[in-house]
């Protein structure tokens, strides 16, 4: 076996064949690789040099030797990290309890902790002046910070707020608020109280945001009066507004001003937090939590049309933040760390927010875009602040690729050890301009695999540590044991160079433990489907290294830049419109957003095809889930592929829009044959 060789991918699997597909180039020799081993990148020499001090961890076998610790002894590795890296109220005395069989994974029991106290006060109480937050505004000028200090002075007076507002503990708020200091103020302020928050990222829909209030049953909701992102304003408070005229239970809303746009308050409901914030005292006590206690919901994307609100309990995922941030990021005292996720996906949760603020460095805050005001926006910041560690989704890089490396300037490098990716695969061709022409060889590229679920980086290098292979998330993080499995025997398949479904053998801490309201749909989604593992719901690859090639989603679920997107949703989105007979839906390849939604539909009769239509079919779905969710491109055809029982059949539409029309497989099982003609004539046509 020649060491440079790719694994292959499955062809025989349907789901996994339409995935986007990784680089096959034959890999050149980089630089930093040592002869035997092509195209595996070691940590560059450069990045010791900016080093504060030195990694972590002395090496791989160090890796090594604690992955094997966190494997066989859990209990010993996760409590002493537990206890080294977070300051507990009343400390645990069970380290794990329950099963991945049983779904009652819980960790540190007895243990009693405070998120908002570890994230803020600690720190607070060491070095007031220490930077928590630099607020990079969407206009360049408009920035300022936020000390460490200041930020629980502030995270005192919002949770008095809140309680004034009726919250208590085990209660929810919804959080829709942009990119602004004020989200991570509102989430420490809940934590801090003990009441669960629940962001709603703020490109939903009314709607979108009506249901997640509804299931979450909040009490109150945070937004401010407008939001302004690469200079185009959004307005939060006319959606929230038009949300809660079906939400009863939601009491009060908090706005902050962000804009001073002229926005009506519903008296009695609305309060600004400019003036409540003022009627009350700087310090509030941290209430103690149960570490099971759950800290968040986060409603994401599955196979079906409901989204789920994935819960987060306070122990066990502070633990995950905490020791993912240190290793994977090499996070170290006085680093200056970005993370271009937004708060309102789980990126923005951990890696915004939890895991630098609990590390007690400076995290940016970055209310705009790649582009506004030009393509050099990121590298200006970094540059502008010093950043230490940069971390992003590959569809922005592509996006700056594509703009071309005249954006890529400015004496930015200085400190930057660590650059991230995260989200999807990430294509080597863009791994190597992120590491060559973003990094100049001095940066460690990590691509790091991890979900809504898993809570932190499961499958992550450890930058400084481990070795790198472009396109491959590498190895697993402590504590989790992945398993290849054989999709259609269900079967585990061990050894290496072995391909088929990804999932995880022992339970980790930062794991959700439950969906909201619905355990049952909990345990069939990721326990249930093959027992004593928790099923990720992706294809992969274990080269003969042992190193993991993440392949994409095997089931209805789209990805469509860095966006989850469940099929089901969007459909169930068109059938909204009047005219709209039946839908579906499919994720097909794209260069730009990594997968694009293409949406199939038949209409009613009396209704002609045209390209208003079309158009006002992708303003449904903007209007009723949010603008990222818009189908690329829709198809009015005749009818929908569907079997005998009426299901449709999915795969042929991808393999049209494939071009692959003489692979369409078994088209017997269809109710009538004829209709794929109709609807390859159609796909023509349009192209
Ligand atoms: C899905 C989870 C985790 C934060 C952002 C997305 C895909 C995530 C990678 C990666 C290949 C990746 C998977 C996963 N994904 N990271 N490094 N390489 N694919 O969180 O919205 O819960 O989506 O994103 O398909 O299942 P999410």
């Amino acid at each position: 076996l020649s060491l440079s060789q790719q694994p292959r991918h499955i062809r025989t699997l349907q789901t996994l064949s339409t995935t986007p597909k990784m680089s096959q180039g034959s890999p050149k020799a980089p630089v930093v690789a040592e002869a035997h081993e092509v195209d595996t990148y070691h940590p560059p020499k450069k990045m010791f040099a900016k080093h504060p001090s030195k990694p972590h961890l002395s090496g791989l076998e160090e890796y090594q030797k604690l992955y094997k610790e966190s494997i066989t002894q859990p209990d010993k590795f996760w409590g002493r990290l537990a206890r080294e890296l977070l300051t507990w109220h009343r400390d645990f005395q069970t380290v794990r309890s329950g099963s991945l069989v049983n779904g009652d994974v819980a960790w540190f029991l007895e243990g009693e902790i405070n998120a908002s106290y570890n994230c803020v006060d600690r720190h607070a109480f060491a070095d007031p002046n220490r930077v928590a937050i630099i607020y990079e505004a969407d206009e360049p000028t408009d920035g300022r910070s936020v000390t460490y200090g200041e930020l629980l002075r502030e995270v005192s007076r919002v949770a008095h707020v809140l309680k004034a507002m009726g919250v208590r503990k085990g209660d929810t708020v919804a959080i829709y608020l942009p990119m602004i200091p004020e989200a991570v103020v509102a989430l420490m302020a809940c934590a801090r109280i003990g009441a669960i928050h629940s962001v709603v990222f703020a490109g939903f829909s009314a709607d979108s945001l009506r249901d997640r209030v509804l299931d979450a049953r909040c009490k109150v909701v945070i937004t401010t009066d407008e939001g302004k992102r690469g200079g185009k304003l959004i307005g939060t408070k006319k959606i929230v507004d038009e949300a809660l005229k079906q939400c009863p239970e939601v009491k009060h809303v908090l706005v902050y001003k962000r804009t001073g746009a002229d926005i009506p308050m519903t008296p009695g409901r609305d309060l600004w937090w400019h003036e409540e914030v003022q009627k009350y005292p700087n310090y509030i006590p941290p209430e103690p939590m149960n570490s099971e206690d759950p800290l968040f919901l986060l409603y994401t994307s599955g196979s079906t049309g409901k989204p789920k609100g994935v819960m987060h309990t306070t122990g066990g995922y502070l633990v995950g933040a905490a020791a993912t941030g240190k290793y994977v990021f090499d996070i170290h005292p006085g680093d200056r760390y970005f993370c271009g996720g937004d708060v309102g996906w789980i990126t923005g949760h951990t890696y915004v927010v939890y895991a630098p603020l609990l590390l007690g460095v400076t995290t940016v805050v970055f209310e705009g875009t790649p582009a506004y005001p030009n393509f050099s926006r990121y590298w200006d910041i970094i540059e502008k602040h010093g950043v230490t560690q940069f971390y992003v989704a590959p569809t922005a890089l592509r996006l700056l690729k594509r703009a071309g490396d005249q954006f890529v300037k400015g004496d930015f490098n200085k400190h930057l050890r660590v650059l991230g990716s995260v989200g999807e695969p990430i294509a080597a061709e863009v791994w190597k301009w992120y590491f060559e022409v973003v990094g100049k060889e001095e940066a460690q590229v990590v691509d790091t695999y991890w979900q809504t679920e898993t809570g932190s980086h499961v499958i992550a290098p450890l930058a400084g540590v481990t070795p790198t292979k472009p396109g491959s998330a590498s190895l697993p993080f402590f504590g989790i044991e992945p398993a290849i499995i054989d999709p259609v025997s269900g079967e585990e398949i061990h050894g290496n160079d072995v391909e088929g479904v990804l999932a995880f053998k022992q339970p980790w801490p930062s794991m959700a433990r439950t969906v909201w309201g619905a355990h049952k749909r909990y345990m069939e989604t990721y326990l249930n489907v093959y027992k004593g593992y928790y099923f990720t719901g992706d294809g992969a690859g274990r080269d003969h290294e042992g190193f993991y090639w993440i392949r994409g989603r095997v089931d209805d679920v789209v990805n469509v830049s860095g966006h989850r997107l469940s099929t089901a949703e969007i459909e169930a989105a068109l059938i909204e419109h009047p005219i709209i007979a039946e839908a579906a839906v499919v994720g097909v390849a794209d260069e730009l957003t990594g997968q694009a939604v293409n949406a199939f539909v038949s209409i009613k009769e009396g209704h002609e095809a045209s390209d208003a239509l079309r158009k006002e079919f992708i303003l449904q779905v903007r209007r009723s889930i949010g603008p990222f969710a818009a189908p690329k491109a829709v198809y009015i055809v005749p009818d929908l592929p569907k079997t005998r029982s009426g299901k449709i059949m999915r795969r042929i539409l991808r393999k049209v829009l494939a071009g692959e029309e003489d692979q369409l497989g078994d088209v017997t099982t269809l109710s009538d044959p004829s209709v794929v003609g109709r609807i390859i004539d159609v796909v023509r046509e349009a192209r």
